[in-house]
């Protein structure tokens, strides 16, 4: 019983993460000054109705979450802001002095401020977390230029739940699920502050061009999203094996096909896939479209932990 729902969790999960994309944005002139160049400076209304613009008051040198909804969605998005809400809730105190998040109503001419407001009120929204509105043109291209714009025919919401997490000043963005489980969200949030805060800031702000950050790890970042829902590495089977020590027992060629074609090596009858499948009760390791860059982020994120554990044992 417990397997059953693991595993379907472990392909919810594995449904979600197909939208995990690095998102790296395009230098292009929008705002005035030179720091400005990839955000446009659109005015929004708070929910308050103070009006803000969006890359001078809302991210310039900030820490930011930024989702998507209108207040008469009826399908996913009210689970969006539900869940969101809940991970507000996780990271405490964090969310409004860290971190800010921000909800954009794609639905501008229905979602006044008051009606914002009151939508506010039934999701427990705390501080820290603010609702805007504006000119449906604005919030369009803006959208667009945040990679968080969908057709409106997609589905019966007319949008995806994408949630953008992103530090201006370092340039490094991340989208996300915004239906993702909000213990993930939260995990995923906080480990991007502690990745900010364990760095180097001064190496951070000579990334100008959104190039990912060295110190990043974007192995790590992968590894929880993609495979810890079926692997630990070095705290014993779960759904598919510990991969402690895997980098060293596969040959790297083999390790990269595993990761990004699995079932190729099945097909093809590859005695160790067929050996490994047999072996977890015929649960297939699932393609994720994992990426040439990512899987080489991924297996160099296996090897370190398990250098670190081993150095941790002989010690
Ligand atoms: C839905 C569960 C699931 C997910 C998600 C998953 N795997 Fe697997 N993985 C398995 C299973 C099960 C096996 C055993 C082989 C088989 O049954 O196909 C396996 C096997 C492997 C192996 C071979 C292990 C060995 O001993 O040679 C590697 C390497 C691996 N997975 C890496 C990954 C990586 C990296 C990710 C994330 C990108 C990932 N897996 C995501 C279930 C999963």
């Amino acid at each position: 019983m417990l397997m059953k729902n693991w595993i379907k969790l472990a392909s919810a999960s594995g449904l979600l993460i197909a939208s995990a994309v690095f998102q790296f944005f395009p230098q292009a002139a929008i705002a005035a000054g030179p720091d400005a160049s990839h955000f446009p400076n659109v005015e929004l209304i708070t929910q308050d109705g103070k009006k803000v613009h969006f890359y001078d008051d809302m991210i310039k040198g900030k820490i930011v979450v930024i989702d998507m909804i209108y207040t008469s969605c009826e399908y996913a998005c009210p689970l969006e802001t539900a869940r969101l809400a809940q991970v507000q809730k996780k990271l405490g105190p964090r969310v409004g002095s860290d971190i800010l998040f921000y909800s954009i109503s794609i639905d501008p001419q229905h979602d006044t401020p008051e009606v914002l407001k009151s939508y506010m009120e039934k999701f427990h929204v705390g501080p820290g977390w603010t609702f805007l509105t504006g000119k449906k043109a604005d919030i369009d291209f803006l959208s667009k230029r945040l990679g968080l714009y969908s057709d409106p025919s997609i589905n019966k919401d007319g949008h995806l739940p994408h949630l953008l997490i992103g530090n201006e000043a370092t340039g490094q963005w991340i989208r996300g699920s915004a239906l993702d489980t909000p213990s993930f969200q939260a995990r995923m949030i906080g480990d991007f502050l502690d990745n900010f805060k364990h760095s180097n800031l001064a190496e951070q702000k000579s990334t100008t061009d959104g190039r990912p950050l060295e110190n990043f790890d974007q192995g790590q970042y992968l590894f929880g999203r993609q495979c810890i829902a079926c692997h630990t590495i070095g705290h014993g089977e779960s759904i598919g094996p510990d991969l402690l020590g895997v980098t060293q027992a596969r040959s790297r060629q083999w390790l990269l096909r595993m990761i990004q074609k699995p079932e190729q090596l099945l097909d093809e009858k590859d005695p160790i896939a067929t050996a490994l499948f047999k072996k977890y009760n015929g649960v297939r390791m699932p393609n994720t479209s994992v990426s040439d860059l990512e899987a080489n982020y991924i297996i160099g994120y296996i090897e370190a932990q398990t250098a670190a554990r081993r150095q941790g044992i002989h010690r």
